[in-house]
């Protein structure tokens, strides 16, 4: 496993303090010494150059943002680096396994589930992460809205519904919500028993 070490670029506001952090990103490990304030968005853009996941609103409205830490989805824009010391993050540019793309990214391309692509790494990072609450049981407001007929047949299909549900917080200011949905569907349904 490499390492990195980002030396620090001095209180980069002028007046808070420093702050060291140490994060595995992606199997990598990283030292960083932050302002305290930064968040784990400017993180990996601005001090380490991880630049897939994007900024759309900063506030934490769309989703472009995603990323997991510790196998949970987060809006890195809203999570102070600070505080997930210690903590496995994956990014969009640690999900493909090398050259082989994540099937949920080769199904976004397979659906053409992007137009712009603006929102599509976080997109996709929500998408899989997802997928991965899905598996484990996880429920949303979806499961049993009256609308899953399937679940109540006994059969654990994710719906399209359920899918734009548990999508809720990530937006395509494109539009490209059908496709999205789409490609999704077809992952679920490859895993599906
Ligand atoms: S940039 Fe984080 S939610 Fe919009
Ligand atoms: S593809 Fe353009 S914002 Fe989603």
């Amino acid at each position: 496993m490499s390492t990195s070490s980002i030396a620090p670029s001095g209180a980069e506001s002028g007046c808070a303090p420093d702050h060291v952090v140490q994060l595995r990103i992606n199997g990598q490990r990283h030292t960083v010494t932050i302002d305290v304030r930064a968040t784990l968005l400017d993180v990996l853009r601005e001090r380490l150059r991880l630049t897939g996941t994007k900024k759309g609103c900063d506030h934490g409205l769309c989703g472009a943002c995603t990323v997991s830490v510790d196998d949970e989805r987060v809006v890195s824009c809203l999570t102070l680096a600070a505080s997930i010391d210690g903590s496995d993050v994956l990014t969009i540019e640690g999900i493909a396994a090398g050259a082989e793309l994540h099937p949920v990214q080769q199904a976004f391309l397979d659906c053409d589930g992007l137009q712009c692509g603006y929102c599509t790494p976080g997109q996709i990072s929500s998408a899989r992460a997802m997928l991965e609450e899905y598996q484990r049981g996880d429920l949303s407001t979806a499961t049993f809205d009256g609308t899953r007929a399937d679940v109540i047949g006994g059969c654990t299909r994710l719906s399209g519904p359920e899918i734009r549900e548990r999508m809720a917080g990530n937006i395509c200011r494109c539009g490209a919500y059908a496709n999205i949905v789409e490609a999704i569907e077809s992952v679920a349904e490859q895993r599906s028993p």
